[in-house]
């Protein structure tokens, strides 16, 4: 199978898993369908696709990790939706729509956030394609992905420093927490769901590849927050500059940005060559994800 075909394969095994997703009826279904309206909006699934391609490249097979992709991209739309609250970048279009908060309002958007981090971690804890040590295990994983040194943490300091001179230190452990704290955490969820125990190295290597992958991703989406058009993106351009963030792009300018990209991308490949019996499809990831448009 060639890159792009490998990755409709799984992204199709995700789309048919999430789709049944928060159906039920009930006195709370509007915020059912709130978290419906942002989680099937249509993003790119670029977690829940490392979390079946990681336990691919280790078993052979992406099932097992299928619960476990699911939830981080519950737990990444959660991140979305608050991201884009007026108290946060206050922003009005998410994937080629109103943001969950312009659609429902403030406190309903909230709790859409709130319930979909609940519900990626039930999803976790009671998956029956993996064992309770590794679902407990994958909790864990997620966990601190997610929280005070990772995506929360990353997300206060994004904030806290806004409108503010930043050091190019500061703004990689920005971007190393907000971004590639999840993107880690999506790649271990796949190790951990594999039927084939990991080994040290390749748990490192599966944590570098993250962490290169995660610096060329966000640096790529602040380019592209200067360079593309709201239509291409699904997400108002100039959202950062009109916050005041602090960004490679605001530090560097576009061009040196551009070779960036081009290196974290190359650290990326090579940190996973040969770790794997088969590390093409996540070497391609990392070549597409630097070249991508929106
Ligand atoms: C957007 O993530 C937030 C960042 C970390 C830059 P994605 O670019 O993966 O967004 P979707 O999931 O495709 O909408
Ligand atoms: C957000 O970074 C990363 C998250 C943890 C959601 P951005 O604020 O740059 O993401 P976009 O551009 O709104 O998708
Ligand atoms: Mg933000
Ligand atoms: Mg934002
Ligand atoms: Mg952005």
């Amino acid at each position: 199978m060639d890159y792009q075909a490998e990755y409709q394969a799984a992204l199709t095994l995700v789309e048919g898993e999430l789709a049944g997703c928060f159906a039920e009826d009930g006195p709370q279904r509007e915020l059912l369908e709130a978290m419906r309206y942002s989680l099937l909006a249509g993003g790119k699934r670029v977690r829940p696709v490392l979390a079946l391609k990681f336990c691919e490249a280790l078993c052979g097979e992406m099932e097992p990790a299928l619960d476990y992709a699911c939830a981080v991209e519950m737990l990444h739309t959660y991140s979305l939706i608050h991201d884009d609250l007026p108290c946060m970048d206050d922003d009005d279009l998410r994937r080629g729509k109103p943001t969950c908060h312009v659609k429902y309002g403030e406190w309903l958007a909230l709790l859409a956030g709130d319930a979909l981090q609940a519900a990626a971690f039930e999803r976790l804890a009671s998956s029956g394609r993996t064992s309770p040590a590794a679902n407990g295990r994958a909790c864990a994983v997620l966990a601190r992905a997610a929280g005070a040194a990772g995506m929360c943490g990353g997300q206060y300091l994004d904030l806290l420093d806004e409108g503010k001179r930043v050091d190019e230190e500061q703004i990689t452990r920005i971007h190393r927490w907000k971004t590639s704290a999840l993107l880690e955490g999506a790649c271990l969820l796949g190790l951990t769901a594999s039927t084939v125990e990991p080994t040290r190295s390749q748990w490192a290597a599966a944590e570098r590849y993250a962490r290169e992958l995660g610096l060329a991703f966000q640096i790529r989406d602040d380019m592209l927050d200067v360079t593309s058009t709201a239509e291409e993106l699904g997400k108002p351009i100039g959202s950062d500059a009109d916050n005041g963030k602090a960004t490679f792009v605001s530090l560097y300018g576009l061009e040196a940005c551009g070779r960036l990209v081009e290196e974290h991308t190359r650290l990326a490949q090579e940190s996973v060559a040969g770790a794997f019996r088969n590390s093409d499809f996540l070497s391609g990831l990392a070549r597409s994800l630097a070249e991508r448009t929106h």
